[in-house]
């Protein structure tokens, strides 16, 4: 019998700010649950964004990007900063993360919303309206105004496309029906119809997907104003929202006010060959560098890692560990604690220990 143990290669972009310090954390917990449930990761890491235009002058700096073609999975912490603020806007930190969604093909970002007791008592909403939130935020990545063309910005004016073509539009409705079908059944598309053409095609392109060929899938469409609303007064009404690249964005915030902090929300970006993790969050350069940062959300992207590995008792022991730290702590401040990053990263590793031990 070969008693090789599968190794894994991952690319770790730490990027700038919070962003070194919350990706230690992920990856102290990937070895953690590599160790207990006895596979290998070999980490390679690669400046992005800031730290990619100070190394090389490029937020994408070409072996970067080489790297994260080649290897099994990407984990990215967060880029941007004030320091960059002022570079020419095509070499912005930012730039670097949107060539990298793209160069992946990593045109579905999921962005899953879960709201526990324990977090509901702590919301800055009424707990009895957040309790048992559990949505997935199923965002279009790689199109729509964020890459639309022309873009431009001249002395006296400046504009953006949005731009949809129909095959993107049916990829991504196809990605949110395949959710909703091991979830609770239902899609929300999330557009703005009553005035922008790309999003009328948008609703025209998903009802027809869904008509033809999830049936079975309950499919409503909110314009992204009510969608806000709804997203604060009944989250609970949610189970898979799809919704275009800008939409997405904000309602991905938006959000976060359900837990009440961004510091817990995890992304897994796919549709190429390899996966793109991040949390949701960016830099926070109010807590950069003071070991503070909540890493939780970072950590439950790395769980949304070892799931697309196929590593699925990994993720389900990292996400119980998780789970056991936001219902006893150690809490960051966000939270309503005191501990720092690497205290919260270290109690996360720990109780994968402990869990898979028993
Ligand atoms: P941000 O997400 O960095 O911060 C927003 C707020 O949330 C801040 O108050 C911050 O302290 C708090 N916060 C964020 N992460 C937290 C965590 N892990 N724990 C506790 N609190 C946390 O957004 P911003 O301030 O608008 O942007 C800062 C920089 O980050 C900008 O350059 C922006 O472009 C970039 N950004 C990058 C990404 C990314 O890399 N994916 C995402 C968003 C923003
Ligand atoms: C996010 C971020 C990025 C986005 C920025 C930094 C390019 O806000 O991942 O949510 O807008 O997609
Ligand atoms: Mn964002």
């Amino acid at each position: 019998m070969d008693s090789t143990p599968t190794t894994y290669t991952l690319a770790l972009l730490p990027g700038d700010g919070i962003g070194p310090e919350v990706t230690a954390e992920a990856e102290r917990v990937l070895d953690a649950a590599a160790e207990a449930l006895g596979f290998e990761i070999t980490t390679s890491e690669h400046p992005v964004g800031g730290a990619g235009i100070d190394a090389a002058g490029d937020p994408l700096p070409r072996a970067t990007l080489d790297a994260c073609l080649d290897a099994d999975a990407v984990f990215l912490g967060a880029v941007g900063g004030p320091d960059w603020d002022a570079v020419a806007p095509d070499l912005r930190p930012e730039r670097g993360l949107l060539r990298l969604r793209a160069r992946l093909g990593a045109f579905a970002n999921l962005r899953p919303v879960a709201v526990s007791d324990a977090l509901a008592e702590r919301s800055p909403l009424r707990p009895e309206r957040v309790a048992g939130t559990d949505l997935l935020i199923v965002r279009e990545l790689t199109g729509g105004i964020y890459f639309g063309l022309p873009r431009e910005r001249t002395a006296t004016e400046a504009y953006d496309t949005m731009r949809y073509t129909v095959l993107e539009v049916e990829r991504i409705a196809r990605v949110a029906f395949e959710w909703a079908r091991k979830r609770g059944g239902r899609v929300t598309s999330v557009d703005k119809a009553n005035v922008l053409a790309s999003s009328a095609l948008w609703r025209d392109v998903v009802a027809r997907v869904g008509a033809d060929e999830f049936p079975d899938v309950a499919l409503e469409h909110l314009y992204v104003d009510h969608a806000a609303m709804e997203v604060v007064c009944d989250p609970r009404r949610f189970d898979v929202v799809v919704t275009g690249n800008l939409f997405g964005d904000v309602l991905s915030d938006l959000a976060a006010t359900l837990p009440g902090t961004l510091g817990l929300l995890p992304s897994a970006s796919l549709g190429g060959r390899t996966g793109l993790f991040e949390p949701v969050h960016g830099s926070a350069p109010d807590l950069a560098g003071r070991d503070a940062a909540n890493p939780l959300a970072a950590i439950l992207s790395a769980a949304m890692l070892l799931d697309s590995l196929g590593e699925a008792d990994a993720a389900t022991a990292v996400r119980q560990s998780v789970d056991a730290v936001v219902a006893d702590g150690p809490h960051t401040a966000d939270l309503g604690g005191t501990a720092s990053t690497t205290d919260v990263g270290g109690a996360v590793a720990d109780g994968i220990a402990l869990l898979t031990l028993t």
